[in-house]
């Protein structure tokens, strides 16, 4: 049985004060028992803050991104170690974003991923195809090279541990989701990818979020698909009325 976990990207949104009151919110919305995993990824000037308000709730702390060293010349750049010692428990890696606009290639990826899983943080591998590779009938080679390259080097004990998010760019930020069908699919293809090479034991245990225009309207449609095991949730996680709602549609 894997534990569906829904994860809220607050991406560059939120001063400290407003994330703050977004946390406490959710915190007062959600169950005890909310039946999933939470996990909030605030911008890195908010982690601090967010994870005092988080202790002794059942909302967990993940980040946005890290860098693959531990400590050195890197101006700009926030360690493994840093987050470990905030207490950040998931960090998203890969993120269309990041790709697209900050460049990140793939190796980078894989990197990112090794140096998350030796700080013990569990990474949020994020694939997804563009527009005009759907257009081409792209998606399913496009998301194999990206796990290809991203879980290359890493152990099957690791992949097994893995939160794979399948976000396609041209439904991020849209409102256009993907439908439902369409989605499950591309969770499919993303585990046999991993069961051709890990084993179908560790495919099994890898859990596959849908991000991209999730809404408390339009959550359960993905939620309730075999092979689902979460959300990656960006715009609908700065409400914390819908972002629990969401949360509600995960209980199995
Ligand atoms: P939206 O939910 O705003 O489409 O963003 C999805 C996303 O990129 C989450 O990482």
């Amino acid at each position: 049985m894997r534990i569906p976990i829904v994860a809220g990207n607050w991406k560059m949104n939120k001063t400290v004060g407003e994330a703050v009151a977004l946390a406490k919110e959710l915190t007062e919305r959600l169950p005890a028992d909310p039946g999933a995993e939470v996990v909030v990824c605030p911008p890195f000037t908010a982690l601090y803050s967010v994870g005092q308000i988080l202790v002794g709730t059942t909302v967990l702390l993940g980040a946005q991104n890290l860098f693959w060293e531990e400590h050195g010349a890197f101006t700009g750049e926030v360690s493994p170690l840093m987050l470990q010692d905030l207490g950040v428990r998931y960090v998203i890696v890969g993120h269309s974003e990041r790709r697209t606009i900050l460049r990140e290639t793939d190796e980078d990826v894989a990197r990112k991923l090794m140096a998350a899983f030796k700080a013990r943080l569990s990474p949020i591998l994020c694939v997804g195809e563009s527009l005009s590779e759907r257009e081409a009938g792209q998606e399913e080679a496009v998301v194999a090279r990206q796990l290809t390259a991203a879980l290359a080097p890493l152990s099957a004990a690791a992949v097994a541990q893995l939160v794979i998010a399948y976000e396609p760019i041209w439904a991020i930020g849209t409102g256009h989701s993907a439908a439902p069908q369409d989605a499950a699919t591309m969770a499919a293809v993303i585990r046999s990818e991993v069961a051709a090479r890990f084993g179908n034991a560790v495919a099994e245990k890898v859990r596959v979020q849908y991000g991209g225009s999730v809404n408390a309207q339009n959550a359960a449609s993905f939620l309730h698909q075999d092979g689902i095991d979460g959300a990656l949730v960006g715009g609908a996680s700065l409400k914390a009325v819908d972002f629990a709602a969401i949360v509600q549609a995960a209980r199995r």
